[in-house]
């Protein structure tokens, strides 16, 4: 295929930075939008010179579409799933591939039986931090992995901005799990959660969650995820620890390597997800739609599977069920 003609729908914080990334990259045409705003989505088809679609299943009926990013909240993954299935349109979907399990397994299975490309936007496997710590882990440069501790924590703002449509394990949590079974190459096979709900209690979600881990290898580890740090301080605090028999790899994602301050704040500008260098986006998303791109156009090998998608959302629903049970769950290893 000489070119990728893509749409993007959900023209939020993520659609957004598809938009423009699809914009700047070489082999991709831009074909439309969509978004349930529709005034909004003109808008933005207009800013970018492309058609506004009114409606989801007019956009995946489009001829002349190849792929579809698929931006909306988390909530309405599946619906869209479903059409671009049946039209037989290729997915980047934004994380998690669903929030509910038997909505996520169905997807697998439309997946396989349509046979379209989908590729989920767990954009760790992009962080040039992580895949360093995927190399050095499964070149075996710390040996056998023992034990591991992994936080990822966001600021209230965007804990208070999703409004209890989606748990904090569910939002974030998924991009973790992943990595954690990426990195390391061990399987999760028991969980025990506690949570806490304070500040986020009036969306009737929780503010965090704390996870031990069993792995298939006999090592152990610690999950910490939340989203009330102060507004005040940096977006994101997030971690990856690996002691093994030979040595330890840590991941920190806090200080950006660069401070700055004013006279209300210091904070640390992002260097690594979405970068404007020299008037184009550069980093982890430009690559992540750049991996997609390449498999949709020449068939190359997905970074990862809808299957491993999906075993980071069914992972975090055991989380949320031993949480609500207060008791381990075992984590089995079948795929729908
Ligand atoms: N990969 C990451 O690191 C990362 C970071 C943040 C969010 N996300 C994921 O990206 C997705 C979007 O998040 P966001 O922060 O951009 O959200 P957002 O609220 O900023 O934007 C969502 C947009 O989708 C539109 N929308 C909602 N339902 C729709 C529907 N059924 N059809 C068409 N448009 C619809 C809304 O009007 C809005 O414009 C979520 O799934 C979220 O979990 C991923």
């Amino acid at each position: 295929m000489e070119k990728m003609r893509t749409a993007v729908i959900g023209l939020g914080v993520m659609g957004r930075q598809h938009l423009r990334i699809y914009k700047e990259m070489e082999g991709v045409e831009l074909v439309a939008v969509h978004d349930i705003n529709e005034s909004y989505a003109r808008q933005v088809g207009e800013e970018y010179g492309v058609q506004a679609v009114s409606s989801a299943e007019q956009l995946f009926a489009m001829e002349e579409l190849d792929a579809v990013s698929i931006c909306t909240s988390d909530e309405h993954h599946y619906a869209l799933a479903k059409l671009a299935c049946k039209y037989g349109k290729h997915v980047l979907m934004e994380k998690p591939l669903a929030t509910d399990i038997g909505q996520a397994s169905d997807i697998v299975r439309m997946v396989r039986d349509s046979g379209i490309v989908m590729m989920v936007g767990h954009t760790l496997r992009w962080d040039p931090r992580y895949y360093r710590a995927y190399e050095a882990v499964r070149a075996g440069s710390i040996g056998a992995p023992l034990h591991l501790f992994a936080r990822r924590l966001n600021s209230y703002a965007n804990g208070k901005r999703i409004q209890g449509r989606t748990g904090v394990l569910m939002f974030l949590g998924v991009h973790d799990i992943d990595a954690i079974e990426w990195v390391t190459g061990d399987r999760i096979v028991e969980v025990y959660t506690v949570e806490v709900s304070n500040r986020l209690k009036e969306y009737g979600t929780s503010d965090a969650s704390l996870s031990t881990l069993k792995f298939a290898s006999g090592a152990v580890g610690l999950y910490e995820c939340g989203w009330v740090l102060p507004d005040h301080y940096s977006e994101i605090d997030a971690k990856l620890d690996i002691v093994g028999t030979a040595g330890v790899v840590n991941v920190h994602v806090l200080d950006q390597n660069i401070k700055v301050h004013t006279d209300t704040r210091e904070h640390y500008p992002d260097t690594a997800y979405g970068v404007e260098l020299y008037g184009r986006i550069s980093g982890i998303m430009r690559e992540e739609l750049a991996s997609f791109a390449q498999a949709v156009r020449s068939g190359a090998k997905l970074p990862i599977s809808v299957e491993e998608a999906y075993r980071a959302v069914y992972i975090a629903d055991c989380m949320e069920r031993s949480a609500r049970e207060g008791k381990p769950v075992s984590i089995g290893s079948e795929l729908p």
